[in-house]
């Protein structure tokens, strides 16, 4: 068994990202710039932003996090995105979801300009990207991308099981294992809460991605001996024994599971610090202007 090492990983592409910024830097004089729209006070989201704009100011990006309550009206929203479309200092445009249940997220994601839409999650890109065009990739699927391709694993012929169809993750991440490129080449089963016989499917699986939002549901008994197993969860529990008051923890039972993988992603320190070298990568694409012109 080896450990996929998000923080190894993530730390290597940042400092490339970090060059490639500062190279950007020199030439147009300013930096990329992503700003979040975060609206609430949603407790995973609030830490992700944050997450996402120290990340960036890190590698040298500007970032801007623009805040709402959630009593905001949709209409507001979409005007304020129509707003930040428009301005051309801004690169990648984000909104963190979710939103509360007044406002339609589908409304809000097509509302972003899709030259600036880093997370991939316009109809526009999502087209692309099923047709292997040019195109933001969401981020977490994008990060898995680059953890294989770091730790040089070849899937093709591979038969992978997404474990959740959320338009996140699993989905994309279906359409993306299918396409004809590395990683990419496999026979792809999309599961979710209504799968027959969920064990029966997994069991046939080279390749796992669990991507449900359950803590531990995934579990030995359910995973083939020498399959990879990449674990997207990161469900928050409060704990007294943490600094942050949470302990997380994945998708994936990490103690049943590990002996039989050939490869796995610990939670934390796995597909979580991908993400942010997903968005990342987007927003300097987007200010390079190598996806649009
Ligand atoms: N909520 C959970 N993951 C994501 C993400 O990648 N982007 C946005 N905007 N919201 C999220």
């Amino acid at each position: 068994m080896q450990l996929l090492d998000g923080k190894l990983v993530s730390e290597k592409i940042k400092k490339d990202i970090a060059n490639e910024a500062a190279d950007f830097l020199m030439t147009t004089g300013r930096k990329p710039h992503l700003v979040a729209i975060l609206v609430g006070h949603d407790g995973g989201s609030e830490t992700y932003v944050a997450s996402k704009m120290r990340n960036c100011q890190q590698v040298g990006f500007d970032s801007t996090n623009i805040r709402y309550e959630d009593d905001i009206t949709e209409e507001q929203l979409i005007n304020k995105i129509r707003e930040l479309n428009q301005d051309e200092t801004i690169d990648g445009l984000i909104v963190q979801l979710p939103l509360p249940k007044h406002i339609d997220p589908e409304n809000v994601t097509e509302a972003i300009d899709y030259k600036k839409d880093v997370d991939g999650f316009h109809p526009v890109n999502l087209g692309r990207m099923q047709r292997n065009l040019p195109c933001f990739i969401p981020a977490t699927p994008y990060g898995i991308l680059l953890m294989m391709e770091h730790y040089k694993i070849n899937t093709s012929g591979m038969h992978a099981v997404v474990v959740g169809r959320s338009n996140i993750v699993g989905s994309p991440m279906s359409i993306l294992l299918a396409r004809n490129t590395q990683p990419g080449n496999c026979t792809v089963t999309l599961t979710h809460s209504k799968t027959k016989d969920l064990q029966e499917e997994v069991l046939r699986a080279d390749l796992v991605i669990a991507a449900i939002g359950k803590k531990n549901f995934i579990t030995g008994d359910m995973v083939k001996e020498g399959a990879i197993v990449i674990d997207v969860g990161i469900n928050r529990e409060v704990s007294t024994k943490t600094k942050s008051g949470y302990k997380l923890y994945g998708d994936v039972d990490f103690q049943s599971v590990a002996p039989k993988s050939s490869y796995i992603t610990p939670v934390p320190g796995g597909v979580g610090l991908m993400t942010i070298i997903g968005l990342l990568k987007n927003t300097l694409a987007a200010a390079k202007k190598e996806v649009y012109s």
